[in-house]
């Protein structure tokens, strides 16, 4: 039984070994599509979602299992009875051969591990990680660079609620020669423990203060929406837009990331540019989630 909770229990050759499996997947799905017949996949979200919940929800039927789901767990579940998450794990894991869950509790999925008779996979835990998520950001970086390697990355917006950062910053330090630069209204700075993380690894991190401060030739720009739901707050406006003007200040080379929902600090006017890469990259997130749901229910040859 492997869970997938962290990007702490991620190696550089398990991470290889899930995207070399996406690129047999995407270059011959029908091979893949009965490796989870039989199979029955629980995906329970207390929070909302687009990309992650139905990608998965494609990702297991594209591979011929079958799933049992609650889009608002919260609400719909016992958990609106009181019941905790330990007893409605304990009892959904008899239902299912695999949990997909998304919760607003950091240690969500830590606690779920512990009572748990299935793989438990971490669809987003509070503001801490997003660990498939990150998964399918470092494929779509290997796929468009050829490599991860020497990698310059820039991370902007809410660095610090911003799950899908802390993923991604925790899993790209994994490889040689990165740079990462962070960009962010002051009270959404990145972590120190992120800071500190990336300096044992040898990773460079430079605090930017405009986009000036990043190098033109950056490899990938990674932006991220203001996670107003995580302190309550209302819409502000954000600092930092890319827009067409911005971009262009930009390598030829350099592809603009996003992990979706986006709001207004990616103007629609880039989205023809070839360097916007984001609905692409939201799209690569359904073979990746069918490797890495091979690889939890130990269905790879
Ligand atoms: N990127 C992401 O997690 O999107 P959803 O919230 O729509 O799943």
């Amino acid at each position: 039984m492997k869970h997938l909770i962290s990007c702490e229990q991620c190696t550089r050759q398990n991470l290889e070994e899930i995207f070399e499996l996406t690129d047999k997947i995407v270059e011959n799905p029908k091979k893949y599509s009965e490796s989870l017949v039989g199979n029955l996949v629980s995906i329970i979200f207390y929070e909302p979602s687009t990309r992650t919940r139905l990608s998965f929800e494609s990702a297991v039927q594209r591979l011929g299992g079958t799933i049992v789901s609650t889009e608002n767990a919260k609400a719909y579940s016992s958990t609106a009875k009181g019941e905790t998450l330990e007893d409605t794990i304990k009892v959904i894991s008899g239902y299912c051969d695999a949990i997909v869950m998304r919760h607003n509790e950091d240690d969500s999925s830590e606690r779920a591990v512990k009572v748990s008779s299935v793989p438990i996979i971490n669809a987003g835990a509070g503001k801490k990680e997003h660990p498939t998520q990150s998964l399918l950001d470092l494929y779509t970086i290997r796929q468009q660079k050829g490599r991860i390697d020497n990698v310059k990355l820039a991370v902007l917006g809410d660095l610090l609620y911003g799950r899908t950062i802390h993923s991604l910053v925790e899993l790209i330090s994994l490889y040689d020669n990165i740079s990462v630069y962070g960009l962010s209204k002051k009270e959404f700075a990145l972590p120190q423990k992120y800071i500190d993380y990336m300096k044992s690894k040898n990773v460079s991190y430079t605090v930017c203060s405009n986009f000036d401060d990043i190098p033109s030739d950056v490899d990938v720009l990674y932006h991220t929406r203001t996670q107003y739901e995580r302190f309550g707050g209302g819409t502000g406006r954000e600092e930092f837009i890319i827009n067409k003007e911005v971009l262009d200040k930009f390598s030829k080379e350099t592809i603009l990331l996003h992990p979706l929902p986006r709001n207004e600090e990616i103007s629609t006017d880039v989205d023809d540019d070839p360097r916007a890469l984001f609905f692409k990259q939201a799209h690569n997130g359904v073979p990746v989630r069918m490797a890495i749901l091979l690889q939890c229910l130990d269905k790879m040859e």
